[in-house]
């Protein structure tokens, strides 16, 4: 058995309920991808080309490198080893940089300190994105994250069986209607991710070929270098978001379910970690957290390839991502560099059950003992 890295679609396929399209989209503005709402968001902020945006240095080259061929300054400062920004060093950063908009990342589910950026950054009209891609379904003293900044960006596809689910939201002093009065585009074709995801299924029930060994790695990364060298960078106009996604979006009842199996598939794997003598980076599930994966700390940077060769769907992050600039500073980005290379992380999504989890835990028992 393969355990696939993220959730399957099969609820949606199997649902008696298809037809039904919620009258509203709550708080969002839907786009392709995170990427394509944070560059749609910046201007209605009053950001143009050539203002700095500060971002963590522990971040993907997928949201740095689109802000920069768009004409932003990208500004990095090193995150510390709890994930979060240094209130003391982003208000350092902001003068040296000048400083117009600071992107903070709520990562992999884990609830930033955003209330301490914000006061940090309001009374210097510096503006505050949450970037919630990691983290959907995480909350805040009961607040959806995204609540707490200017604007908050989402990739809705990193947590639930979607193609698509790009999304932007304002909390305040936007005129968002200049977005959503444009023509809305077209809607992602669902088709080709309902096959490839078929596919993937079959695979991870079959056990091969292992879709997460070096060598289909090596290949992925190579048909990825030849197919899209230079990716095209452009606002694109909102879309009106994909059947499949409306139907996760108005079933709360669902998205409850999902962050309970979530948070019980971290906890069953932490602790049964933990008794094996494995390190969790973070030990604790905060109140309101929905994480994207269980954290384990890899001091010996072997466990990951250990459970991809055994059909474990684990990563790094952002693992070869990592932005140039980051990776060739070491000195200047010590923790990111360190958290890009001791990280492992585990998939603990919503189509984890029972099954998964004792395959999980016997591939790191294995591991445990070959130490
Ligand atoms: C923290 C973070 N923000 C934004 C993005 C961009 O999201 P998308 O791939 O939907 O453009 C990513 C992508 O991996 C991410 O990890």
């Amino acid at each position: 058995m393969i355990v696939l890295a993220r959730p399957s679609p099969w609820h949606y396929l199997f649902s008696q309920n298809l037809d039904h399209v919620p009258s509203t989209a709550g708080p969002f503005s839907f786009y392709p991808r995170g990427r394509d709402a944070l560059l749609a968001g910046l201007p209605l902020l009053g950001l143009s080309q050539g203002d700095v945006i500060l971002v963590p240095a522990y971040i993907c080259a997928s949201i740095t490198k689109p802000l920069q061929k768009m004409g932003y300054k990208v500004a990095f400062l090193d995150i510390e080893s709890n994930l979060d920004f240094d209130s003391k060093k982003v208000l350092a950063a902001i003068a040296k940089y000048k400083v117009k908009a600071v992107l903070l990342v709520h990562f992999f589910g884990f609830p930033a300190a955003v209330k301490h950026i914000v006061e940090v950054c309001r009374p210097l009209g510096v503006k505050v994105i949450e970037d919630c891609c990691h983290s959907f379904l995480t909350s805040i003293d009961g607040v959806p994250v995204g609540s707490y900044g200017d604007a908050a960006i989402f990739s809705m596809r990193k947590t639930l069986p979607v193609p698509d689910g790009g999304a932007l939201r304002f909390n305040h002093s936007v005129n968002e209607q200049s977005v959503l009065k444009n023509t809305l585009g077209e809607p992602q074709n669902a088709v080709r991710y309902f096959v490839s995801r078929a596919l993937e299924g079959c695979i991870a029930v079959l056990g091969w070929p292992n879709i997460y060994s070096e060598t289909v790695d090596n290949i992925r990364r190579k048909l990825q270098r030849g197919g899209k060298v230079e990716e095209q960078v452009s606002v694109v106009l909102p879309t009106i978001a994909s059947k499949p996604l409306w139907h996760y979006l108005a079933d709360e009842c669902y998205l409850r379910e999902t962050s309970r199996i979530i948070q019980g598939n971290y906890n069953q794997l932490v602790e049964a970690c933990t008794a094996m003598g494995l390190i969790s980076y973070i030990p604790k599930l905060p109140v309101g957290c929905t994480p994207q994966w269980a954290i384990l700390e890899d001091h010996s940077g072997k466990l990951v390839s250990y459970l991809r060769r055994s059909g474990i769907g684990a990563c790094r992050w952002p693992w070869h991502e990592l932005p140039a600039e980051v990776a060739q500073d070491p000195l200047s980005y010590p923790i990111s560099n360190m958290l890009n290379t001791r990280l492992a992380l585990l998939p603990v999504h919503q189509s984890i059950g029972p099954y998964q989890l004792v395959r999980i835990l016997s591939v790191l028992r294995r591991y445990v003992n070959s130490l």
